[in-house]
């Protein structure tokens, strides 16, 4: 089979094999060693790349900002008040327009229509920085992660996805941890199972890799002897903020708490976060949800003590956003 990453978008890693993968990862691991010995060179100098962010980001913006820089390469950060995309231009208009002045765009919105459709006018690599049903580059630093953070060979390796099953984070573990043979499980209550065509791609890539997936709506048979619990935000961006009541009743029983990491079994069990967390009420929303939920004040999807503990690899995981974006935009734009 061919084997190219050159000029190579990121869209949602379902045509990604798991040899695509492996070698991003590998690079990914490279470039942070090179990093941390002082060895870098920059390889993309003179490349431009155009950031479009029409959600809010800490990690990605930054991740995409730094591993350009110490490339040698330039970035132009778009968000949507101060362009044209949407309310005067196309998508398919501003992919013609970028494509013909920046060697690759990263792009962070709603549907992962846009982002395709981006990616097929615009001429350039695409990157997707985070859509309403994936999150790709999320999943190489996570998995770099639980890679640095677990002896075992990948296919041996086992995590459980708890919280709403059906938002990217979640559809993006299941695809990741099936294409590359992992023990990949999602904890959910039915009414935020994965939707069934997802699940139904995921389990022919588990076929041929010999991943094993687990969808339940028992937590406590979701984390059952993992290497790995993770957790997201229990409402992601874009969804109404009337939707905190609902999903606080159907989400309870899945919160990361000292008892639910104590029922994996495994004292080496690790904790996982994509961020941002609501891991207490020193944010303005966790405050409202506090303040309307006082049981929450300890945290949301997962409690203060589990995320100060030592279990905690979520910043580990935040700073391998950046080596692994650069293994993206190095293996597409040199
Ligand atoms: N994990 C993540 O994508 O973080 P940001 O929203 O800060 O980019
Ligand atoms: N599911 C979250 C992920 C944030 C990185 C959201 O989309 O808001």
């Amino acid at each position: 089979m061919a084997f190219n990453n050159r000029n190579r978008s990121l869209l949602s890693l379902v045509h990604h094999s798991d040899r695509d993968l492996h070698y991003l990862l590998d690079l990914s691991r490279d470039l942070k060693r090179a990093k941390y010995s002082g060895l870098s060179r920059p390889t993309l100098t003179g490349k431009n790349i155009a950031l479009i962010f029409e959600k809010s980001s800490t990690r990605t913006r930054c991740a995409f900002e730094v591993a350009a820089y110490d490339e040698g390469a330039h970035v132009t950060y778009i968000d949507p008040a101060s362009s044209q995309i949407g309310h005067k231009e196309s998508m398919k208009d501003t992919a013609r327009v970028l494509g013909r002045m920046y060697d690759a765009i990263e792009y962070r919105g709603a549907g992962q229509s846009i982002v395709e459709e981006l990616a097929e006018y615009a001429g350039v690599p695409v990157f997707n920085g985070l859509t309403d049903e994936f999150h790709p580059t999320q999943m190489l630093a996570d998995v770099l992660t639980m890679t640095e953070h677990c002896p075992k060979p990948l296919t041996d390796i086992s995590f459980a996805f708890v919280g709403d099953g059906r938002n990217n984070v979640a559809n993006s573990l299941l695809l990741v941890g099936a294409k590359l043979g992992m023990d990949v499980r999602i904890g959910a209550p039915q009414e935020l199972m994965p939707h069934a065509d997802h699940v139904s791609m995921c389990e022919e890539f588990a076929a041929a890799s010999g991943a094993s997936m687990t969808i339940t709506d028992d937590p406590l048979k979701a984390v059952s002897g993992v290497d790995f619990i993770y957790t997201d935000v229990w409402v992601s961006m874009g969804e109404p903020l009337d939707t905190w009541g609902r999903r606080i009743d159907l989400l309870l029983p899945f919160q990361v708490n000292t008892g639910l990491m104590t029922a994996a079994g495994n004292p080496r069990v690790k904790f996982m976060h994509c961020l941002p967390a609501f891991h207490n009420c020193e944010t303005t929303l966790g405050a409202q949800i506090a303040e309307k939920y006082p049981h929450l004040r300890n945290g949301i999807e997962v409690t203060e003590e589990v995320f100060e503990s030592p279990a905690n690899i979520a910043f580990e995981q935040a700073e391998n956003r950046m080596h692994t974006i650069k293994a993206v935009l190095v293996s597409a734009l040199t």
